[in-house]
């Protein structure tokens, strides 16, 4: 990662900025935003159109997905490195040679993806029954990210964007995802983040407007710092583990004073918001509740219709 003094193209780490999801966290809300994981992905198929529809109805103020490019350079939403958890892949492509990489989404063309049912997988698992019938058809398809963004813009809404660059990094990830930013012309409306930090410091360096998010899975030395200074980004993604919500202190007495947030303050001091993934646990009492009174940006969660009860009635 190189240092972000300042945009090739675009303004300095911290500067005022139009983008309306940076406006979103950075806003005086006394509570966090609430961004759907893959969409409303515990009533729907994640990383879906249905997944995006539903968290909007729930009322999550934005949404998150993951994007990856198929062999012929189409950018798609889908989370895993392999079509076969969430597609029916396996069963479509048996007698197939790739079956023997593991259905990689790098081994198919776009029209093949396009081929396949998204939305099975999760029918027979626990979509609820107004779900069930828009999925008994088999018309769920793995989205493109033009499809997302459209919606997005669509419904005047706010969309995260996660390169998923590792493991195998390609700048033609980034380089798509501009491009279809440009076609749908929604650069205010998103954030790009990638646990990937030197793809995140090229996002930071020619942003035309989008705002940009360093993803950490582990805790990070002088996160502020890292964030502003190393990768130029404007804001931290830190995951539950590292503010220590899987500790045994934590698990045996869950308090938000056993929660680890140094790195919350030091970035909250910062100007730098952190947002937090994924958080599930609507109770009253719960991690999510202990997260929004650390004065966190945001939360990622699965299920946005039960953080918001939640989160509209903090104090
Ligand atoms: O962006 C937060 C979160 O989505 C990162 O983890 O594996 O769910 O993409 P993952
Ligand atoms: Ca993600």
């Amino acid at each position: 990662v190189t240092s972000a003094s300042r945009s090739e193209e675009g303004r300095s780490p911290g500067e005022p900025s139009a983008n309306q999801f940076l406006a979103a966290v950075r806003s005086a809300r006394r509570r966090p935003l609430l961004i759907a994981h893959r969409g409303d992905s515990a009533h729907a198929p994640e990383n879906t159109l249905d997944a995006a529809r539903r968290a909007w109805e729930a009322g999550a103020d934005a949404w998150e997905f993951d994007v990856q490019l198929t062999r012929d350079g189409v950018a798609v939403v889908i989370h895993d490195e392999s079509l076969d958890r969430t597609t029916d892949v396996a069963r479509r492509f048996r007698a197939d040679p790739r079956a023997a990489s593991g259905y990689l989404v790098a081994d198919f063309d776009f029209d093949e993806v396009r081929t396949l049912d998204a939305g099975s997988w999760f029918h027979s698992r626990r979509a609820d029954s107004k779900t069930a019938r828009a999925l008994e058809t088999g018309e769920v398809r793995v989205p493109s990210l033009r499809e997302c963004l459209e919606l997005t813009r669509r419904l005047d809404w706010l969309a995260n964007v996660e390169l998923k660059a590792l493991p195998d990094p390609d700048p033609r990830l980034l380089d798509a995802v501009i491009a279809e930013l440009d076609a749908v012309g929604c650069d205010e409306r998103v954030l790009i983040s990638s646990f990937d930090h030197d793809e995140v410091a090229r996002a930071a360096r020619t942003s035309r407007g989008w705002a940009t998010g360093v993803l950490a899975a582990t805790p990070i030395h002088r996160p502020a710092k890292y964030v502003r200074e190393i990768v130029g980004a404007d804001c931290f993604h830190t995951s539950t583990l590292c503010l220590g919500a899987g500790s045994s202190r934590y698990l045996r007495h869950p308090a938000p004073e056993h929660l680890r947030t140094g790195d919350l303050r030091t970035l909250a001091e910062s100007g730098i918001p952190a947002l937090v993934y994924t958080v599930n646990d609507a109770r009253p009492d719960g991690l999510a509740a202990h997260l929004a009174g650390t004065g966190v940006a945001g939360l990622f969660t699965d299920d946005p219709g039960a953080l918001r009860g939640l989160v509209d009635n903090s104090p």
